[in-house]
């Protein structure tokens, strides 16, 4: 069993500050092209793929601090998981916001029309569905009031994040990307699988362990 690799005080702060910092660039990046009008001739469609693309990059992420404890030890990266789960959510409500705001116009007919013929609007619509009480139960006193409950509500984050690949998969002109990411996907499912079937010994024993302190709360 690897011992727990943890880093010091500093260079924990330093991560979680590049967290914050890395999760927001992308929103920085996309204001300063809107302002300065470097998007593309198509700047609703750039808006809807670059909010699309981070949401689901920081999501990915979110869920690989698990297996990163598990297989390596690094149980500090068990309190990112919820700072990034959030900017992921951040970006799905812009994603959404343009989409149905600026695309559509809040025009609810299209709208409606659009989630029953294009299959990868409903299982957009569908991951938002799943990671919305997440995001609305990431509070401690949401935490406290669910109990053990909680833990299960937050297992709802794997057919979210396997919605949204698919998402991705049947929008996308290549399935190559969408595959990559269904790949990450999948590998994080896969450790969290033999940990729930108590295979390795390395991993069955790390997750034995009482979670981090401060990290109890987080979903994955
Ligand atoms: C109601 C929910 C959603 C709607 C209506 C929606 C709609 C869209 C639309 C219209 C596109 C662009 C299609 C195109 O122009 O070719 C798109 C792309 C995308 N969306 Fe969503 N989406 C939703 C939820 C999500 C969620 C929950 C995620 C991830 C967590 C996500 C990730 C993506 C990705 C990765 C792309 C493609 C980006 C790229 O090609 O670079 N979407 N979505």
């Amino acid at each position: 069993m690897p011992a727990e690799r943890r880093p010091a005080p500093t260079i924990r702060r330093l991560v979680a500050l590049a967290v914050h910092l890395g999760s927001l660039l992308p929103l920085a990046l996309l204001l300063f092209a809107g302002a300065t009008g470097q998007l593309s001739v198509n700047p609703i469609q750039d808006l809807t793929l670059r909010t699309g693309k981070t949401a689901l990059v920081l999501l990915l992420l979110s869920l690989a601090c698990t297996p990163l404890n598990l297989l390596l030890g690094w149980k500090w990266a068990l309190g990112l998981r919820k700072p990034l789960g959030l900017y992921s959510f951040l970006y799905i409500c812009l994603h959404l916001l343009i989409f149905a705001g600026v695309d559509y116009g809040l025009d609810f007919g299209q709208i409606g029309q659009a989630i029953t013929e294009k299959r990868y609007v409903l299982a957009g619509l569908a991951s938002f569905l799943l990671l919305l009480p997440l995001a609305l139960t990431s509070t401690k006193g949401a935490m406290r009031r669910l109990g053990r409950w909680w833990r299960r509500l937050h297992w709802l984050v794997y057919p979210a994040a396997l919605l949204a690949v698919l998402h991705f998969l049947w929008l996308a002109k290549t399935a190559r990307e969408p595959l990559i990411f269904g790949a990450v996907l999948l590998a994080v499912l896969a450790v969290r699988a033999l940990r729930s079937l108590g295979a390795p010994a390395r991993i069955a024993n790390r997750s034995a362990q009482p979670p981090a302190q401060g990290s109890e709360k987080r979903h994955g």
